[in-house]
């Protein structure tokens, strides 16, 4: 019932391009997930009953759902009122990216497999502002089943998801002459077969918005990675992963472009900032030093510089260089299909 439902009825309730918070009032044990659309007959009822609805209303009842709250969300931001679901957001770029969403006005669904971690970046978030902007979900982009169980809980939250940034990744780099078969095989799950899954999930709860506001556009962005674009020597699991992605972004795309949803991809270059190059243990600038993969690098600082200096613009892509196009993306409402490099230069589109 109420992962068709929700998403339809606040898509009828939309304000120009802004669609309300709906929030179900108490626990709905009976309210069981229904894959199945409202048919057409309930939705012209509903097109006129919500059509009908105050504009002052802050909630109305559903049969079998009960009652169900409705709020305007009042900060102001470039994503104000919009419901971003960001995956892989305990730490790293997921959990950056869900921090500058929520800053720029967004509720703000962090979902990963680090139960602790997203449900503390959450707590933090909300304390942070003071309100409820945050909400931590446990999901396996392995497991569809815990994908469909985490949107479901942000439909009972805020009634819906406007932008998807599908941003769980994984990097097991090594040789194709004798990197394990299973480590080919888990980045494959997560960064190719993960993103097919999570869309799986989130599309259909779109696809409703829309249908109750077909003048209301909404997107999923995948964060790639430059190496989706060029090949990464003796990475090749983690790049064909990323060239696959783009493969699915632009699929999808075509495809979901009928249902008003926008499709793009970022291709960030080198996080170097981020835990998986600076994890002052488990880093990428440990691991490279120790295993003398930079030639003459004596030091962390040695191995850094020789990354750094194979980008024009002489350091590392952050966070801010990715929430401009992630920025641009979603404000652009004739763009669909693209992989965006972000990179200082050091991948150029032909
Ligand atoms: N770090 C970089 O230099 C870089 C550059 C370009 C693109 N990227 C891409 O950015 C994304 C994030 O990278 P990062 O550097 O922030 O990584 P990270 O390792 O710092 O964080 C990844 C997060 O994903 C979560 N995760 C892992 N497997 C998961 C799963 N099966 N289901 C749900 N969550 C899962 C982890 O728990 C973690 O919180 C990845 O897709 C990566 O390919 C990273």
């Amino acid at each position: 019932m109420i992962e068709q439902s929700l998403p339809l009825i606040r898509g009828l309730l939309a304000r120009g391009s802004h669609l309300p918070l709906l929030t179900v009032a108490g626990d709905q044990p009976d309210a069981k997930p229904d894959a199945s659309p409202v048919d057409d007959a309930t939705f012209e009822a509903w097109r006129t009953r919500f059509a009908n609805l105050p504009a002052d209303a802050t909630e109305f009842e559903l049969d079998g759902l009960g009652k169900v709250q409705v709020y305007w969300p009042a900060r102001y931001g470039r994503a104000t009122g919009k419901v971003a679901m960001v995956t892989g957001a305990a730490q790293g770029f997921g959990l950056e990216i869900a921090t500058a969403l929520a800053a720029a006005g967004a509720q703000v669904a962090l979902a990963d497999i680090n139960a602790e971690g997203v449900q503390k970046a959450a707590d933090q978030l909300n304390s942070g502002h003071g309100d409820e902007v945050a909400l931590g979900v446990v999901a396996d982009v392995t497991r569809p089943e815990t994908l469909k169980a985490a949107v479901s809980q942000i439909v009972r939250h805020w009634g819906g998801i406007d932008l998807l940034v599908a941003n769980a990744g994984i990097v097991r780099a090594g040789s194709v002459m004798d990197q394990p078969m299973n480590d080919f095989e888990r980045v494959t799950q997560v960064n190719y077969t993960g993103y097919f899954a999570t869309v799986q999930a989130v599309a259909p709860v779109m696809a409703q918005q829309h249908r109750g506001a077909p003048k209301c556009l909404f997107d999923i962005i995948q964060i790639n990675s430059k190496s989706g674009l060029v090949g990464s020597n003796r990475n090749g699991a983690y790049a064909g992963s990323k060239f696959g992605g783009i493969g699915l972004t632009q699929s999808f795309a075509l495809e979901l472009v009928s249902y008003g949803i926008k499709v793009n991809a970022i291709c960030p270059g080198n996080f170097l900032d981020g835990p998986l190059w600076s994890d002052p243990d488990r880093g990428l600038f440990v691991q490279y030093l120790r295993s003398g993969k930079v030639p003459g690098a004596k030091t962390v600082a040695d191995v850094r510089h020789h990354y750094e200096s194979k980008v024009p613009m002489g350091r590392g892509c952050t966070t801010d260089d990715v929430m401009h196009a992630l920025f641009y993306l979603m404000d652009q409402p004739y763009e669909t299909g693209q992989a965006l490099p972000v990179t200082g230069g050091q991948v150029m589109l032909g």
